[in-house]
């Protein structure tokens, strides 16, 4: 007998992408790009940098320069002060990038104080001054040194493999320390169902119709896999991606590890080798997530070099990132954390369809367990 399916979907790239229950202003807001144009972004963020800076120094304010790509709602600086050095700033343009940032804030502080990471956390910025009440809500951390494993690998393509290597060793030291095996039933509601609730509530195209059927089938799969699994919790990054990883200049060694809002000391651990071999897969083939991460549950198996990169991971005989079930978990996090830092993904309608509708499309094809 033929398998019944999620839903009426007529294959890959079908009609996960139709504005099913989407309403016309929604329509018309998913066409605004993510990132605010350039002339609009630019003045403004230059006045704010001006305003931020002038709190440290009213009378002689301290060089700004913008870091990061502003994709999300925070404005990140980094400051030279005379009295203090460099240290980079964030500053929250949304109620909800303010949580993210109070959340980065409070795991900065449990990991800069967790003495069992040693001298492991000199790779985490320390936490400085916190004032997420003020009119311009901000965090400040220390700088760390190098520069992120993004810019290293558009410029030298050819050093994925050692960059990723020294990212994958770099983190595998904190979950070693922190991961203890548990069964992975118990953790489907903080892992599974919170997440697409969050993806499901932000993104008008997942609310109903196909999108809605995808991200069911997508929570069946998931919940199915951690029933009965036995899988390695402890500190998740949660965001593991090249941008968020420094290396020094000869990209020999990982001198910081930065963005934590995203990350829980109670995650899946092989959550974030995945990300990162997904991003730098993405990055090498000048592909969005969503067709890659469709690509590899359609052949059930990632790029043998992407496998081979994991398998060295050691993860405590538990589940391991190359299974296509946690690059699946993976893909879940990064959209949910995406839509929960800002709210311009999610009403993004070319984001969704380069990040979540061939993911989409996949998942109402697979048999309804
Ligand atoms: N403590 C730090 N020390 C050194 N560099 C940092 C630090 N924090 C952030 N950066 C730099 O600023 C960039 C952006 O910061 P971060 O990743 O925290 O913000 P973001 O909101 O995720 O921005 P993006 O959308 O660019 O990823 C990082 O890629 C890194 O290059
Ligand atoms: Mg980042």
């Amino acid at each position: 007998m033929r398998a019944q399916r999620a839903s009426g979907g007529s294959g890959r790239g079908s009609s996960v992408a139709a504005d099913h229950g989407v309403t016309l202003r929604e329509q018309v807001r998913g066409f605004l790009p993510v990132r605010r144009p350039t002339v609009l972004r630019v003045p403004v963020e230059r006045r704010e940098a001006r305003r931020l800076a002038r709190r440290f120094r009213p009378e002689q304010p301290p060089s700004a320069r913008r870091r990061g790509s502003g994709l999300a709602d925070v404005l990140v600086l980094q400051l030279e002060l005379p009295d203090r050095g460099s240290v980079v700033l964030k500053h929250a343009h949304s109620e909800p990038a303010a949580r993210a940032l109070d959340r980065e804030w409070a795991v900065l502080t449990r990991l800069r104080q967790d003495e069992r990471l040693g001298e492991w956390r000199r790779l985490v910025p320390a936490p400085l001054d916190r004032d997420l009440d003020a009119p311009l809500p901000m965090i400040t951390e220390s700088r760390l040194p190098g520069r992120d494993a993004a810019t290293i690998l558009r410029a030298r393509p050819d050093t994925a493999d050692s960059v990723a290597r020294l990212a994958l060793d770099a983190l595998a030291v904190l979950h070693r320390v922190t991961a203890r095996p548990e069964p992975g039933a118990g953790r489907a509601d903080a892992w599974v169902t919170e997440p697409l609730a969050a993806v499901r509530g932000d993104v008008p195209w997942c609310r109903t119709g196909p999108g809605a059927a995808g991200l069911t089938a997508v929570g069946a799969r998931l919940r199915g896999a951690l029933d009965g699994r036995t899988v390695a919790v402890g500190w998740t990054h949660g965001d593991y991606h090249p941008g968020n990883v420094l290396l020094d200049e000869e990209g020999s060694r990982v001198t910081g590890i930065v963005d934590w809002g995203e990350a829980r000391a109670d995650g899946p651990v092989v959550v974030d080798a995945a990300t990162f071999v997904l991003m730098v897969r993405c990055l090498r083939n000048g592909a969005d997530l969503g067709p890659v991460v469709a690509g590899i549950l359609h052949d059930g198996a990632l790029a043998p070099e992407d496998a081979r990169l994991l398998a060295g991971q050691d993860t405590a005989d538990v589940a391991d990132a190359s299974d296509v079930d946690f690059v699946l978990l993976a893909w879940l996090w990064h959209v949910a954390a995406n839509v929960t830092k800002s709210p311009r993904y999610g009403r993004s309608r070319i984001w969704y369809r380069r990040a979540v509708a061939p993911v989409l499309a996949e998942a109402v094809q697979w048999p309804v367990p």
